[in-house]
């Protein structure tokens, strides 16, 4: 059990729950829990090690051996790993596509769901992911699960992947978007899914601030926002 409030926010790729939980977790004065990042970190450290990504033992090694931490800058969430900041390269398109093999890795994931839950010892948390409703933080006060369509989805990506330069077509997106659904589902362990007591809320047709202002309208509603803030000034999306 979490001795703080934790905001459970799970959804697809896409769904806009990284910004999102971001941004909600600014507004009430939470911790923002990435935990996708932590999941990309071993990724990254898998792919460094030369460790077969379908291996459970060799990446179970490694995420044990893994220290990961998620740093509140000013200039955002830094991801530290053994010491070292890799908040840019976690976002390669290498990491992305290799995530499967450490994410349905049952020994990665017990690892992972540990440092999940020390992190909401340290204080209340917005954690956003696959199974924060469903297995982390199934005790939750809240949950929500943020949907949207491929279609949408998919373009929401490429905007992202164009802003970087990277060279990659909305078709490439859109399949490894159902690919990607299809893995996160599909798996035996924790496979994406919304917990019974989550909120559903489909962002296909809200923008980013309609999204954060409903979910912190129910917040409201349930007493969580004792704390809360004023929008930040120039937030970036
Ligand atoms: O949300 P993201 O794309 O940054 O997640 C990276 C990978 O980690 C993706 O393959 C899904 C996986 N993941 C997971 O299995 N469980 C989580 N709680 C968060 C992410």
């Amino acid at each position: 059990m979490s001795q703080h409030p934790v905001v459970a926010i799970d959804g697809p790729v896409g769904s806009g729950k990284s910004t999102i939980a971001r941004r909600v977790a600014e507004r009430i004065g939470f911790r923002y829990l990435d935990t996708g990042a932590m999941y990309r970190a071993v990724t990254l450290k898998a792919l460094h090690s030369g460790v077969d990504m379908n291996d459970p033992q060799a990446l179970t090694e490694v995420a044990r051996s893994s220290d990961i931490r998620l740093d509140a800058t000013p200039d955002g969430l830094r991801v530290v790993l053994d010491g070292g900041d890799v908040t840019e390269e976690i976002r390669s398109l290498e990491v992305t596509n290799n995530a499967y093999g450490p994410s349905q890795t049952a020994g990665v994931r017990r690892r992972m769901v540990e440092l999940q839950r020390r992190e909401a010892e340290r204080g209340p948390l917005v954690a956003e992911g696959r199974d924060m409703g469903t297995v982390v933080f199934a005790d939750a006060p809240v949950k929500f699960y943020l949907d949207a369509s491929v279609e949408v989805r998919a373009k929401r990506r490429y905007a992202e992947h164009a802003a970087k330069g990277d060279d990659v077509t909305l078709e490439e997106l859109r399949h490894q978007i159902e690919l990607r659904d299809r893995r996160d589902s599909t798996r035996s362990v924790s496979p994406l899914r919304q917990a019974e007591d989550a909120i559903y809320v489909d962002t296909s047709d809200m923008g980013i601030e309609q999204v954060v202002d409903h979910l912190l309208g129910i917040l409201r509603e349930k007493g969580l926002l004792d704390g809360e803030r004023a929008p930040a000034d120039g937030a970036s999306p």
